[in-house]
């Protein structure tokens, strides 16, 4: 070969290596224009969320609920369910559906914080998930109802801390109040679960679901703790006349660093039902398939 001619090779192998070189990065710059595009699109539709549900009359819980719900319904895509039943009152647990498919799924657990004597909701759920782990943290025994036969029972109180507090327990179909030594939250994980990580969760405990609900946001002890709940079915209970208690739970999930979102919300007897969604956390978002329902 002459010269000349590894020359011109040389000079056609330069000329491709430039022409790669703006090709495959510019590819690249794309999807990631893409990405950012999309997530200052979901950015824009919390926001729409959040200011529509801070902004609802606060006369009372009922009213405040109304406008929370009807905030979700404008604001947010209309998606597709899974509800599982509980025995009473026709109630029922709301979430978003796993995907089953997803590497984000694998080992999906169930965690229901307080058993409350009805396994109907995880006899649903094994039915519908066979593949996911549930649990039941439970302080007390005469409550546990058959739940070994779907998972695993935790025989504690828990807490955000390790103390002693009043709660509001179930005892032969009534209430009673009794000092309950709670465990901290990431305690009974740790040695039940054996991860901090949470597809589902339902908490229904008598009014003691509001410390371990604000504990669980962003910047709060639970979640510095390394604790993530995907989704959490949540019964506020409404205790106090004015529904105040219920009321600041429902804007602590909505304000801006909050990393959940509500998605349904419901009346329930003289309490309101509502479904959180971690939007922030990666695993969570790919588990439930956030992106592809636009939320
Ligand atoms: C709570 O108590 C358990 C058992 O005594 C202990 O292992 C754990 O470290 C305590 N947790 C906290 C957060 O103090």
């Amino acid at each position: 070969m002459k010269h000349a001619q590894y020359i011109r090779y040389f000079a056609v192998f330069v000329f491709s290596c430039v022409v790669l070189y703006f090709i495959i990065p510019s590819s690249n710059n794309v999807s990631s224009v893409d990405q950012e595009a999309a997530y200052a699109s979901r950015l824009t539709k919390y926001s729409a969320l959040r200011t529509c549900q801070l902004n609802g009359p606060t006369t009372n819980a009922k009213e405040f609920a109304e406008n929370y719900q009807s905030c979700i319904e404008k604001h947010l895509p209309k998606t597709n369910f899974e509800y599982f039943n509980m025995g009473r009152f026709h109630e029922k647990k709301v979430f978003l559906p796993l995907v089953k498919e997803s590497s984000a799924a694998q080992n999906c657990n169930f965690l229901t914080i307080g058993i409350g004597g009805d396994v109907l909701v995880e006899t649903e759920f094994k039915l519908a998930h066979p593949e996911c782990k549930i649990f039941g943290v439970e302080a007390s025994p005469d409550q546990v109802a058959g739940f070994e036969e779907f998972g695993t029972v935790i025989p504690y109180g828990v807490g955000v801390k390790n103390e002693t507090i009043n709660l509001v327990l179930r005892k032969a179909g009534k209430y009673v109040h009794k000092d309950v030594e709670v465990v901290a939250m990431q305690n009974l994980l740790d040695r039940y679960l054996g991860t901090r990580f949470v597809h589902y969760a339902t908490i229904d405990i008598e009014g003691a679901e509001y410390a371990i609900l604000k504990a669980l946001l962003s910047g709060n002890a639970l979640y510095n703790e390394g604790i993530v709940v995907c989704q959490i079915d949540a019964e506020l209970h409404g205790f106090n006349a004015d529904g105040s208690n219920i009321i600041d739970l429902m804007k602590a999930y909505a304000v801006e660093t909050s990393q959940y979102i509500p998605v349904a919300n419901s009346p329930f007897l003289t309490h309101q039902k509502v479904t959180f969604v971690n939007v922030e956390n990666e695993r969570c978002r790919e588990a439930f398939n956030l992106d592809t329902i636009g939320i």
